[in-house]
């Protein structure tokens, strides 16, 4: 918050009083309200990040915020039963892809694009899909050229933001995309329509052919990491359930550097936008892939017929 203050031109009026408690509360207020305030740090020349960002509010004094780096050795062993899609496969009615100066964003708009079990407590509508490059989770420490969010409301809850507020009443699948020869041509549409919002924050086009959620899914979804977290991007409420798969699919480099052209709300370049990792804190991360084929019931039952065989023999060979 005092970050954010120093930061404001106007401060420097006041730099040689003290400011009085009742300015500093206003300052306060105002950095806070103006919602579309909030940037991501620039990176130094050699591409590093030195300061995390400063949001403030629950984005600096959460305890369960994300992303974070998800590592195997720091998981517990999960078994849920598996995700079932309803409508994804349908191209999004009236895509649009709209530049919110943070990301690229394309909303959905139809009720029946659903997502139900994988261990979520409910069903859960689909609002909208929006981007990160390069990926805001790690995955033991390896961070990806992009990664997908794809953010769903329970639809106990009329509205993404009502449920916002409610602890687990938000569920965002992770996608991760790792830098591969070939395009993606999935990923095309949107970068081919990204050409017409670019350089315009706030700016929609209509997207420039089909895209269904589908598509941009893992085709291992029972493989995939769960944790307890927030949103990204401020307020950084602490409303929702993580999905991140492990299956990452293919985005080519000319791909990634395409998206790292879309301009902010300054009109900068949006280099990167993902959050700097978050500690786990006290939450459980798990980790699950489908037990049939990975665990003991498969594995086990080659094994048991050999004992028996083997049981068998040396009983026949008293018998005799
Ligand atoms: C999904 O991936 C996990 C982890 O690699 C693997 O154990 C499992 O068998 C895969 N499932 C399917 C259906 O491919
Ligand atoms: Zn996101």
């Amino acid at each position: 918050m005092f970050a954010l203050l120093i930061s404001l031109p106007t401060f420097d009026l006041f730099r040689s009083i003290t400011p009085p408690p009742v300015l500093v509360a206003i300052f306060g207020l105002l950095a806070v309200s103006s919602a579309d305030e909030w940037h991501y740090p620039t990176p130094e020349s050699n591409g590093v990040i030195k300061d995390p960002e400063h949001w403030g509010g629950q984005c600096d004094t959460g305890r369960r915020q994300s992303p974070i780096d998800l590592t195997h050795k720091a998981a517990v062993r999960g078994d849920f039963s598996p995700f079932l899609f309803s409508n994804y496969m349908n191209p999004i009615r009236n895509a649009q892809l709209a530049n919110t100066g943070h990301s690229v964003q394309i909303d959905n708009s139809d009720p029946s694009v659903t997502l139900y079990g994988g261990g979520l407590p409910g069903k859960f509508v689909l609002d909208q899909m929006h981007f990160h490059w390069g990926s805001e989770h790690t995955v033991n420490g390896v961070r990806y050229g992009l990664e997908l969010h794809m953010v769903h409301h329970d639809a106990r809850y009329k509205t993404l933001a009502e449920a916002a507020a409610v602890k687990n009443a938000v569920a965002v699948l992770g996608v991760l995309f790792h830098v591969a020869n070939q395009d993606n041509a999935h990923l095309d549409v949107v970068l081919e329509t990204s050409d017409d919002i670019r350089d315009v924050a706030g700016k929609s086009a209509p997207l420039k052919g089909r895209l269904s959620p589908h598509n941009l899914l893992p085709r291992n979804r029972t493989a995939f990491f769960r944790y307890e977290g927030s949103l990204t991007t401020p307020t950084c409420a602490e409303s929702v359930i993580w999905t991140v798969f492990t299956e990452s699919l293919p985005v080519s480099l000319d791909q990634v550097e395409l998206f790292k052209t879309i301009h902010d709300g300054a009109g900068h370049e949006l280099v990167n936008n993902y959050r700097s990792l978050q500690p786990l804190n006290a939450r459980a991360l798990v980790y699950t892939t489908d037990m049939t084929m990975a665990g003991s019931g498969a594995a086990l039952a080659p094994v048991t017929t050999l004992v028996l065989a083997a049981v068998a023999l040396v009983t026949a060979g008293r018998l005799w």
